[in-house]
């Protein structure tokens, strides 16, 4: 339980530094969030949250594009700096594994590159799980431990980041298997973000390389979805 809380205050720790140098808009971002964008269906009518909402890299984005979207993040920098940027959407300073939320309030959950953040991330996902309404669905997008970048970028910033070598795609699936009726996978982006002159080839080179056998399983990302098919009191 210790350890826990103290693996929760190093990620505290680092996000409030990070809050106001986190990066805005690379390709890769952009890609990701497309991509979570199309799974999932988002829709005009959708009331969105997303658990580990950063700096509103995705809500700014997503504000204009459904009914309601609502950002968790247990840092309070961070919330604050995305309150300053997207002024339609709602944030809320609380843990991803504890929300304060009622049950079957959202059409769509999702949660990009926290889970790793977190001691407990299948807790999260069933509180995720918890607010979604029957019929809706949960993305989830994490950076893929495979991948020989994110392997060994690993080991560079290992205090915050150790947890991205348990979270393999095996073990995302076996979460959305435990918690949903249905589940796809697939891993994206190959290339990287920069320089921005070769993005539109980095973008064609990305969707020809996420088709190939074996080599798809490779990319930088691991994309999740997954929809509802039971409601709260049927799981329970
Ligand atoms: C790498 S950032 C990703 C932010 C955003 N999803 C994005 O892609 O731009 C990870 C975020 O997870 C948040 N986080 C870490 N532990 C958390 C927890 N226990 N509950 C909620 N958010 C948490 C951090 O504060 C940080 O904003």
């Amino acid at each position: 339980m210790y350890d826990e809380y103290k693996f929760k205050m190093i990620q505290k720790e680092f996000f409030r530094e990070e809050a106001h140098k986190f990066k805005r808009g690379a390709r890769t971002h952009l890609r990701k969030l497309r991509c979570l964008i199309e799974r999932l269906g988002v829709n005009a009518n959708d009331a969105i949250l997303e658990l580990g909402c950063g700096n509103g890299l995705h809500a700014i984005r997503l504000e204009d594009i459904c009914r309601e979207y609502y950002g968790i993040d247990i840092s309070s920098e961070m919330i604050e700096s995305a309150r300053s940027a997207c002024r339609r959407s709602n944030f809320i300073v609380c843990d991803a594994e504890h929300l304060p939320l009622q049950d079957e309030v959202f059409d769509k959950v999702f949660c990009v590159a926290t889970l790793h953040y977190l001691p407990r991330p299948f807790e999260a996902l069933k509180e995720g799980v918890r607010v979604l309404k029957k019929g809706g669905s949960l993305g989830v997008a994490e950076p893929n431990p495979f991948n020989p970048v994110i392997f060994l970028d690993t080991f560079r910033y290992w205090k915050t980041e150790r947890k991205r070598l348990a979270l393999t795609g095996a073990r995302l699936q076996s979460f959305f298997r435990n918690l949903l009726g249905d589940l796809k996978k697939k891993e994206i982006i190959f290339m990287p973000s920069d320089p921005k002159s070769l993005v539109r080839i980095y973008n064609r080179i990305d969707l020809a390389l996420e088709d190939l056998p074996v080599l798809k399983h490779f990319g930088v990302e691991i994309i999740l979805s997954g929809t509802r098919r039971e409601s709260h009191k049927e799981l329970r």
